[in-house]
């Protein structure tokens, strides 16, 4: 652990890497070690972890029990490819399908959350012989060029090109939403009279898909009310239109409340996407579909390392671990104590315009005192100010206005409350700053 390797790593992350492949903080980090909910960095600094990545490090760090099976894996045959029966493969496939809430469900594997929306894409829009597709403002669904056509967020949109027609609908953010006033039965019949115009004026009838986030990540952990899509798939069913629920960061139980975010909602999805947490760490991701639309594709089709042994065996050693020790009571019970906690912040600092979330995922928007105009230099600064003191946070939202919430799911209460009074130290400094 040497003084100044993060600033000789900086610089030749600049050298060599994209610029818009964004770092965070004004002095970049290398994390090297991880143990439960805590990382070392490359300079020997020890923090308490709540963001676990990109919510990817979903299960804790070192788990032993994931380990094992990746050792075990990588020490007997590194082949892979879907030309062959791969045994872990198929039972991850019967798990996932036995876990989703689509009946009669089909799986199919990927390395990331963006190759499993171009999949469903794919599908939907075969199956429906339909390029239109209908996205939510705000949201985010990953980095290709199909991925970014039905990005709602001008932050992540590098280009306007795009196989799809979009047309994007209302999500749930009532914070900045038109129909904010309104109550929540109010709010959700405007966003689906809404709906219902756009499908008459903005399209030609035949629409694939809608793709939603239960929770939305990048957007800033914008939490519709509950019974939100069902709402709007009462529209869609009327009209044919399938419903994909990108899980890739709501998944798996860190809701607390349910396995998937999309259950919230009381609705069955006739898509879902996932990643991320699923391979605490490792790439994987995938799609489940009925098996009338997963199997409706008309030529062949395969992935390399989609579903590869090392990492089907990783991810179902972090599903039995999930399950074992239900992580998702857990998100639950300690998200409930962090958000509670939280929510005074609210009360106490005109900066923290919202808090909102479920289980352990809650977003905290900031904004200038006295009104709800975007304070990116506030989130800024409350994520320097925790790491300073030893926390990592994440950022978000379509401003970068939003700090990100998201401990490993094995989070104790104990922990929670170390984090807090970290965050909300942070929070009065960066208040202090803004007075
Ligand atoms: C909701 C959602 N969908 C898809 C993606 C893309 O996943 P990946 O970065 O693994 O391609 C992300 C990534 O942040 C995401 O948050």
């Amino acid at each position: 652990m040497t003084a100044g390797r993060h600033a000789e790593l900086a610089a030749r992350h600049r050298k060599v890497m994209p610029s818009w492949l964004a770092l965070y903080y004004e002095e970049p980090i290398a994390l090297v070690d991880g143990d439960g909910v805590r990382v070392r960095d490359a300079e020997g600094r020890e923090y308490l972890d709540f963001f676990g990545g990109i919510l990817t490090t979903m299960s804790g760090y070192n788990v032993p029990e994931v380990v094992r099976a990746v050792q075990e894996q990588a020490a007997r045959m590194l082949h892979t490819s879907t030309l062959y029966l791969i045994e872990s493969q198929i039972e991850l496939a019967e798990k996932i399908a036995g876990l989703a809430p689509i009946p009669d469900a089909k799986v199919f594997f990927t390395n990331s959350g963006t190759e499993a929306n171009d999949a469903a894409l794919m599908l939907a829009c075969g199956f429906r012989r339909s390029n239109q597709v209908l996205a939510i403002r705000n949201s985010y669904h990953g980095r290709s060029h199909s991925a970014v056509a039905i990005t709602g967020n001008r932050a992540w949109s590098p280009t306007s090109l795009s196989p799809f027609q979009v047309t994007y609908v209302h999500g749930g953010y009532r914070y900045r939403s038109p129909f904010g006033h309104l109550d929540d039965p109010a709010f959700i019949q405007a966003c689906v009279d809404d709906l219902r115009d756009l499908l008459s004026v903005a399209t030609a009838g035949d629409v694939a898909a809608m793709i939603a986030e239960p929770i939305q990540g990048v957007g800033g952990f914008v939490t519709p009310p509950d019974g939100f899509f069902a709402a709007m798939k009462e529209v869609l069913d009327e009209n044919g239109i399938l419903f994909i629920s990108d899980e890739v960061q709501t998944g798996w139980g860190r809701t607390g409340e349910h396995f998937w975010g999309i259950e919230a909602h009381g609705v069955t999805p006739d898509i879902m996407t996932f990643a991320k947490g699923v391979g605490n760490g490792l790439a994987m991701g995938g799609v489940v579909a009925r098996a009338d639309i997963m199997d409706s594709m008309t030529a062949n089709s395969i992935s390399t390392f989609g579903g590869n042994p090392l990492a089907t065996a990783g991810a179902l050693a972090n599903i039995d671990f999930i399950l074992n020790h239900d992580l998702q009571t857990n998100a639950l019970k300690v998200g409930n104590h962090l958000k509670s906690r939280i929510d005074h912040l609210a009360d106490e600092f005109p900066i923290v315009g919202e808090v909102r979330g479920k289980g352990l995922m809650i977003g905290v928007e900031l904004v200038r005192a006295g009104s709800r105009e975007p304070h990116p230099g506030a989130a800024a600064s409350v994520m320097e100010g925790a790491k300073r003191r030893g926390l990592l946070l994440g950022k978000g939202g379509l401003h970068g206005n939003v700090l990100r919430i998201a401990p490993l799911l094995v989070l104790n209460e104990h922990e929670a409350d170390e984090g807090f009074d970290i965050l909300a130290d942070a929070i009065e400094d960066a208040s202090r700053e803004e007075s």
